[in-house]
C-alpha cells in the first residue's frame, strides 16, 4: 500500500508527476489526500480535509488558496517562484525587438497587400516605414532584479544593451546571478534618467502600484521605451496614454492589456504569455512534486507561502517529529518538556518562524511512543504535529 496519497484539482505536467515514487498514490477524491497540487482552481471556498498536510500551488500567484485558513489548520501552501522566469525572460526579449523594429506593423501590413500581383516589389517599395532601432548600444533599465529581471539583464547585456538595475531588496542569490557588467543603481531616478528602455520586474504591492505615473514619466527621455511583463497596475494608464500621445513614451509593450490599453495607439498588448510555455508548465510541476515530497518525507518546507522556510535536512533514521505551531512565547520550552518527561534526549531541534505562525522539527535517536505525538498536539498553540520514521 503507498504511504503518501496525492490528489490533484488541475492537470500537471507528467514531468513533475513522474517523481513521485511508488510509495504515492495518486488519488480522485481529496478527503484522504497528504497533499493536493493546484494551478488556478479556486480552493477558496473548498472544505479542506483533516489529513492534508500541504497543498503546492504549479506557479506563482496564490490568491485561487486561502493562505492564513491553511496556516492556521497546520496546512503548508507552497509556490513555485523563479520556475517560469526563463519564460518571462525570452518573451521580454522578444518585447524589446518589437518596440524597436515595427514588426507587427510591417507583419499586419503584408496582410493588407498579399492579394497583390507583385507582392515582393511592393515589400521592397513600402519596407521603408516599418524601419526601426537596433538595441545594441542602447541603455536598458531593470526594475526589480529577482529571479525574472536577472536573467533579463543579463541576457540583454549579452545582447550588446548597456544594462542598469534597481532593487533595493535584492536577495544575495540573486545578486551571485547577477552580470558584474549590469550597473546597479541605487535609486530609479537613475534609471528614468538614463535608460532608452525601462522594464518592470518587481511584485505588485502598495509602493509599486502606479509607480509608472506622470511624475516619473516626465523624468524619462522623449521617446523611451516602457516594457511591462509584470502586472498592469504597475501603471498608470491615463498618463501613459497622455505620455503616448506626446511622443515621450515611444511605445509601451505590455503583457497584461485591459479594457483601457488593449486599443490605446503606441501599446504593444500581448495576452500574458509570458510564462506560457511548456518548458514553464514542466518546471512549475516539477518544482511543485520536490517541495511536496521534501515536506512529506523529510519535513523541509522550501518556498512556502504561509509558513517559514526550514530545512533540517534530508531525515535519514531515527525519528523526526515536526509540529506546526503559533508563533507564540514558550513554545519550545513546552515541546522539550514532553520529550523530557519520557526521558528522551533531542538530538536535533530546529525552529522557524514567519508571521504568526511558526514551525518546528525535532530528532530524536530511535523510535517514541504515539503518546507523545497526542501529548504535543494537546499544546494551545500547537496546529498539526507529524511523526516521520
Ligand atoms: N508575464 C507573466 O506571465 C509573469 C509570470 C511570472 C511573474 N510575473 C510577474 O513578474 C513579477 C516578478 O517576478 P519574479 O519571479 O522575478 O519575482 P521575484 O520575487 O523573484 O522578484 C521580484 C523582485 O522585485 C524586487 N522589488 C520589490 N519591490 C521593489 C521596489 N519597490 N523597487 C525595486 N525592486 C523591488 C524584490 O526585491 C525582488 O527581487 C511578479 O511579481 C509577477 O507579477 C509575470
Amino acid at each position: 500500500m503507498s504511504k503518501y496519497k496525492y490528489n490533484c484539482l488541475n492537470p500537471i505536467a507528467k514531468v513533475g508527476l513522474k517523481l513521485f515514487s511508488e510509495d504515492y498514490a495518486k488519488i480522485e477524491d481529496m478527503k484522504e489526500a497528504d497533499a493536493v497540487l493546484v494551478r488556478s482552481a479556486s480552493m477558496l471556498e473548498m472544505e479542506l480535509p483533516e489529513n492534508i498536510a500541504a497543498i503546492a500551488r504549479a506557479g506563482a500567484g496564490v490568491n485561487n488558496i486561502p493562505l492564513d485558513k491553511c496556516a492556521g489548520d497546520g496546512v503548508v501552501v507552497f509556490n513555485t517562484p523563479g520556475a517560469n522566469a526563463n519564460g518571462v525572460k525570452e518573451l521580454v526579449i522578444a518585447g524589446l525587438m518589437l518596440a524597436s523594429r515595427n514588426i507587427v506593423g510591417g507583419i499586419n501590413w503584408v496582410q493588407t497587400v498579399k492579394e497583390e500581383k507583385d507582392v515582393a516589389k511592393l515589400v521592397e517599395k513600402g519596407k521603408a516605414k516599418f524601419a526601426g532601432k537596433e538595441i545594441e548600444g542602447k541603455k536598458l533599465g531593470v526594475i526589480g532584479l529577482g529571479a525574472i529581471g536577472v536573467l533579463v539583464a543579463n541576457a540583454a547585456n549579452r545582447l550588446g544593451m548597456e544594462v542598469y538595475g534597481c532593487d533595493p531588496y535584492i536577495s544575495v542569490e540573486h545578486a551571485w546571478n547577477l552580470s558584474r557588467d549590469i550597473i546597479s543603481v541605487k535609486s530609479k531616478e537613475d534609471i528614468y534618467k538614463e535608460c532608452d528602455y525601462i522594464t518592470l520586474h518587481v511584485p505588485l504591492l502598495e509602493d509599486t502600484r502606479k509607480m509608472i505615473n506622470k511624475e516619473t514619466l516626465s523624468k524619462c527621455k522623449d521617446g523611451v521605451v516602457i516594457l511591462n511583463f509584470a502586472r498592469d497596475l504597475l501603471v498608470n494608464d491615463e498618463d501613459m496614454e497622455e505620455a503616448l500621445k506626446s511622443g515621450k513614451v515611444a511605445s509601451y509593450v505590455t503583457d497584461f492589456p485591459n479594457e483601457k490599453t488593449a486599443g490605446m495607439e503606441g501599446v504593444i498588448a500581448i495576452p500574458h504569455l509570458g510564462a506560457s510555455t511548456e518548458e514553464s508548465e514542466d518546471n512549475c510541476a516539477v518544482m511543485a512534486v520536490k517541495q511536496i515530497k521534501d515536506y512529506l518525507e523529510h519535513g523541509i518546507i522550501k518556498n512556502s507561502v504561509n509558513y517559514p522556510d526550514c530545512d533540517a535536512g534530508t531525515f535519514a533514521q531515527g525519528t523526526r517529529v515536526t509540529i506546526n505551531h503559533k508563533n507564540i512565547p514558550n513554545m519550545l520550552t513546552q515541546f522539550t518538556g514532553v520529550f523530557s518527561a519520557e526521558n528522551i534526549n533531542i538530538a536535533n531541534l530546529i525552529n522557524k518562524s514567519k508571521g504568526d505562525y511558526a514551525y518546528t522539527v525535532i530528532d530524536v535517536e530511535g523510535s517514541i511512543n504515539s503518546g507523545i505525538a497526542e501529548k504535543l498536539k494537546t499544546i494551545n498553540g500547537v496546529l498539526r504535529v507529524r511523526t516521520l520514521s
